[in-house]
């Protein structure tokens, strides 16, 4: 039987959340952070999300069911996230390479693809406490590297926006901006 208040289709829901994708160390849950509190949105980082869910660290779930088990639960979770509106959603920094979750995040709002030289990367991860489980290596610049590479051609789908050298305040004038004139 159908239902009586069937709810929304998913495609006419307004187009309002902002998704901050990118390689590790971009910045994006700190300036999605920021640009939550300026639209007055909600903010949601993937990979906290679903380390509150897990009971895990991400390092430790990793190393237990391994990384496919991990691309699932980002999958579920993207899935779950479609439903909501008015987020500021900052996503693992692999989670968009899986297409099923890019178009199902598209269909909710703009996705931003923040980007940094590997140096850099390299020095904000180095000055941050948790652990990323694919740059652990004995030559993480060279992971860094050889990463970006492997993602250059999903990244660059989306708008990017370069973070080196500017500062927040300057990033997140730039987000409103492109989001306002796009949404
Ligand atoms: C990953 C990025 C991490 C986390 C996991 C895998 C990736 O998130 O989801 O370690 O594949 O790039 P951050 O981008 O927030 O570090």
């Amino acid at each position: 039987m159908m239902p009586r208040y069937p709810m929304e289709p998913i495609r006419t829901m307004p187009k309002t959340n902002i998704i901050l994708t990118g390689f590790m160390g971009t910045g994006k849950s700190t300036l999605g952070r920021l640009l939550a509190q300026e639209l007055d949105y909600r903010f949601v980082d993937t990979d906290q999300l679903l380390e509150a869910e897990l009971g895990q660290t991400i390092a430790d779930f990793f190393a237990q069911a391994g990384e496919v088990a991990f691309r699932k639960k980002e999958e579920e979770l993207v899935l779950a996230l479609t439903h909501q509106r008015k987020l500021v959603i900052a996503t693992g920094g692999g989670l968009i390479l899986n297409p099923v979750n890019a178009k199902a995040l598209a269909q909710t709002g703009q996705i931003f693809c923040l980007t940094a030289t590997a140096e850099e990367i390299l020095e904000r991860i180095s000055n941050q406490q948790h652990i990323r489980p694919l740059l652990q290596d004995q030559n993480p610049l060279a992971k860094i590297h050889q990463l970006l590479e492997q993602r250059a051609a999903s990244y660059q789908q989306f708008t990017q926006i370069s973070t080196s050298g500017r500062t927040q305040k300057d990033l997140i004038a730039e987000l409103l901006q492109q989001f306002t004139r796009t949404a």
